[in-house]
């Protein structure tokens, strides 16, 4: 056996804890039945941490985590007692950034039938991907609020849109969707109500487009994509789209297919420590009640064993949550009647099965 593959877990806040400990006890089937080597440390990053120290992430934290840690698995950060989530910002975004994770994939794939609230699936199913532009966009950060609360109030944030960053995603959607033989890749964009800021979108994904004849490519304005996308789902491949336009799509997509409770996400830069997280937010209502969806969870480990390179082992994790969807041994969200530890035990179990173990 090789050496064992480090994982650092940051489960952060509300729901994140239990649901992350349902993905933790998939991995550690896949690990006792030799089928992902890997071990993990948790780190206490969150809302509380932040409380008690005033430290989102250690300054130095970042570059460590990616030196020592070939993979993050992360819950979810937010918390009613920061009401701004400066945590999540320094904490999630933070990472994002300073680890240069470019990507941020978002596949949503409609698992069965039913649970999609859309009559407009055909049955060509839901199998769509949004590469999200993760490092800049509207996320840049730059900008201020001037005179807060008063009435000459003025908040401004760039959008901020280099050549070097729109290039690197839209090749890489198209490179992914060639490898994986998808033959649509879809940009979205807003380009015409901010020709300034999009439009170097528009002209590198029709130049890119040209290397890569054998794909069908075409453009939408995000608004009439999002009506598209409830009309249509079935006829998206891969959609590419800056940093808030995809933030927006990946949960137009996600209720799509089952909702928040299934929607996994992958933060990549190829050859790096990746950061992989479910969708969904920390759900402070529901936290503690064994309630939430930890489905969301497991398929954003599933994606982290794909990039450790086990992508047997991540059929195998997605294959179960399948098999639970079939069986009804979900919780409410999704039509079942199990609690979140009684689903995660239950895919944990099929896991076993599934491996022979
Ligand atoms: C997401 C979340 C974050 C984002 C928030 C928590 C800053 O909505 O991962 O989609 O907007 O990127
Ligand atoms: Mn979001």
């Amino acid at each position: 056996m090789g050496q064992r593959k480090r994982i650092a877990v940051i489960p952060g806040d509300g729901i994140g804890p239990e649901v992350v400990r349902q993905a933790l006890k998939v991995l550690s089937a896949m690990r006792d039945a030799g089928a992902a080597p890997c071990e993990w440390d948790e780190l206490p990053y969150g809302a509380d941490h932040y409380l008690q120290t005033g430290i989102a992430l250690p300054p130095d934290e970042p570059a460590r985590l990616s030196r020592e840690y070939d993979a993050l698995l992360v819950g979810a950060f937010g918390d009613p007692r920061i009401p701004d989530e400066l945590h999540a910002r320094g904490i999630l975004l933070r990472l994002r950034t300073e680890l240069d994770l470019y990507i941020n994939f978002r596949p949503a794939r409609l698992l069965a039938r039913r649970i999609s609230p859309l009559r407009t699936v055909d049955d060509r199913g839901v199998d769509l991907v949004i590469f999200r532009e993760n490092t800049e966009g509207a996320y840049s950060g730059l900008g201020a609020t001037y005179r807060p609360g008063a009435p000459e109030e003025v908040g401004i944030v760039v959008d901020v849109n280099t050549r070097r960053c729109v290039e690197r995603l839209i090749r890489a959607a198209f490179e992914w969707a060639r490898s994986r033989g998808r033959r649509r890749v879809t940009l979205a964009d807003k380009a015409n109500a901010m020709p300034e800021a999009h439009g170097v979108w528009r002209r590198r994904f029709a130049e890119i487009a040209e290397e890569y004849a054998d794909l069908e490519s075409e453009h939408r304005y995000v608004d009439a994509l999002c009506m598209e996308l409830v009309r249509e789902p079935g006829r998206f491949d891969v959609i590419v789209a800056p940093n808030l336009v995809g933030d927006i799509l990946s949960d137009l997509a996600a209720e799509i297919v089952g909702g928040p409770g299934l929607a996994p996400s992958a933060n990549l830069h190829p050859g790096r420590t990746g950061l992989f997280e479910p969708v969904h937010g920390s759900a402070p209502a529901l936290a503690g009640r064994d309630l939430a969806n930890p489905f969301a969870a497991i398929l954003s480990a599933a994606l982290m064993l794909d990039e450790l390179g086990w992508p047997d082992a991540a059929e195998t994790a997605r294959a179960a949550i399948a098999d639970a969807i079939a069986a009804r041994k979900t919780t409410r969200d999704l039509g079942g009647e199990l609690g979140t530890e009684a689903a995660g035990d239950w895919v944990a179990a099929r896991v076993r099965q599934r491996l022979g173990a």
